[in-house]
Order: C-alpha cells, then structure tokens, then sequence
C-alpha cells in the first residue's frame, strides 16, 4: 500500500498557512472563511443553486485544509431551503496529516459554528493512501468524497464514472507556482464534467487561465475579488461556439 507525503504545514509570521512546496499561502490573509463565502459561495450564487433540488453537488480543485468544503456545509446546514443531500468532491495531492488539519483549523477558523463541523471532519479524517475515500456526515446527507491523488488523473477517472457537478470552486494554488492544477487539459476535462447549468468561480483572473477556460468550453465574467482585490471570475460553461462566448467586463 503506498502512502502519500504529507503537506508540510507552515504559518507565515502573519498566521496564513503557508505551503513551501509551492511558495504560496492556502488563503487570503484577510479570513479564510470570508474568502471562501465571497469567491465560491457567492461566485457560485449559493445558497439560492442548491434551493428546490434534490441533491447539490460541488467539485473542488485542491482540497487544502478544507475551508471551502467547510463553509459549505455550512451555509448548507443553516439553510432552511437546502437541497435534501449536499455532494462535495475535492481532489487533494499533498493532503495534511488529521493533525495538521486540526493545528490549521485552531489557528485560522473564527466562527464558533463551523469549527464542531472541522472536528468532526479531522476526526473522519482517511490514511494518506491515494485513490478515493468516502466521508459522510449530518446522518448521510453530506458526502465527501476526497480523491488523493494528482488532478489529472483524478479528473480522468471521473470522466470515466460520467460524473456532472452542480459547482466547480477552482483553488488550486497561484497559476504561476501551481500551472498544473490549470491547464488547458483540466479545464477541457472540467468542461467535461459540467452541464449546460453548471457554474464555476476561482479567486484568479490570471490570463493564462482565462484562456484555458476560453478554449476550453467556458464563459465568464470578472468580478470584485476579496477583500479590496480587483478582480475573479465566474461563469458557466458555454452553450453556443466557444470563441463567441467569453464576456470581460
Ligand atoms: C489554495 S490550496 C486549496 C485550499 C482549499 N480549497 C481550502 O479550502 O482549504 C491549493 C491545493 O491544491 C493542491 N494541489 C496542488 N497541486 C496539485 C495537483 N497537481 N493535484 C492535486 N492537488 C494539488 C495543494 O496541495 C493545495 O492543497
């Protein structure tokens, strides 16, 4: 059985886990949770996606230390219109050990209602072993599952499975040190696993990953980034010929 390397967890003298392998920090020093409900939640048009369906189903590039699935489930759990089950996928390489997961979580989660969620999910935390582990949480009606394991080749065997997701938050790290959680072939393979309704948000607008997504299958739009940055985007992917669709504001 092989096992993968842990994440290194790091803080910068500011408190922002940091990761050395890609120089750069897993979110915004301004609020880890408030980055997330502004670029994901907000950039996806949550809580209203998930209202009158019966299942809700996100993909995630780059599980991290899991805010992202954290802030989900929780807006999810505090809504009285939530979709009956909420689906969260996330596909993680370098994925930190249960105890680094709970350090991270004690240093940087300030919301007395999320952090019960982030110690039951340490404590249902998997071995380090690639390959797929199922999670489940509020009686089954919140699924993660976490695929450890490169994007690549996380995305392939979910196109091969005809998996659709409702929402895409794409977070890996800055495109410059992270390129390959954003080339041209994960967003063809994105495209891939997304309806005509499905929506994504990421905290860049680098341009080397609008034109991935432009050649790829996907509209957007810029949009006021967190916390006083100047743009992100969102969008959806392209129902009419591609190189007609892309909208900058
Ligand atoms: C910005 S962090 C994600 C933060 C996370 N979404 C959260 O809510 O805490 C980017 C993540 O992408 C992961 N990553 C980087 N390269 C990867 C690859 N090739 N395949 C899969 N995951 C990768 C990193 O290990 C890191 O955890």
């Amino acid at each position: 059985m092989s096992v993968l390397l842990a994440a290194e967890l790091v803080f910068r003298a500011d408190g922002t886990p940091y990761s050395p392998l890609h120089d750069d920090v897993y979110h915004s020093p301004a609020g880890a949770l408030a980055q997330t409900r502004h670029v994901f939640l907000k950039g996806n048009g949550l809580p209203d996606a998930w209202r009158l369906k019966p299942a809700f189903t996100v993909l995630e590039t780059g599980f991290g230390m899991g805010i992202n699935f954290l802030a989900t489930w929780a807006a999810w759990r505090s809504d009285i219109e939530r979709s009956a089950a909420l689906e969260f996928v996330s596909i993680e390489k370098y994925p930190f050990s249960a105890d680094d997961l709970r350090r991270a979580h004690a240093a940087v989660i300030d919301d007395p209602y999320v952090m019960p969620l982030a110690l039951q999910l340490a404590d249902a935390w998997p071995p380090l072993v690639p390959g797929i582990h199922r999670l489940s949480f509020d009686s089954d009606a919140v699924g993660l599952t976490l695929i450890f394991g490169d994007i690549a080749d996380a995305l392939a065997s979910l196109r091969a499975q005809a998996f659709i997701a409702d929402s895409l938050y794409l977070d890996g790290f800055a495109p410059a040190r992270n390129p390959d959680m954003w080339t041209p072939s994960v967003m063809a393979s994105l495209a891939a696993l997304s309806s005509n309704e499905t929506t994504f948000a990421t905290y860049t607008s680098a341009g080397s990953v609008k034109r991935a997504l432009r050649e790829n299958g996907f509209e957007f739009r810029k949009v006021a980034g967190f916390s006083g940055k100047w743009a992100m985007l969102t969008g959806k992917r392209a129902t009419s010929p591609i190189e007609t669709n892309c909208v900058i504001d």
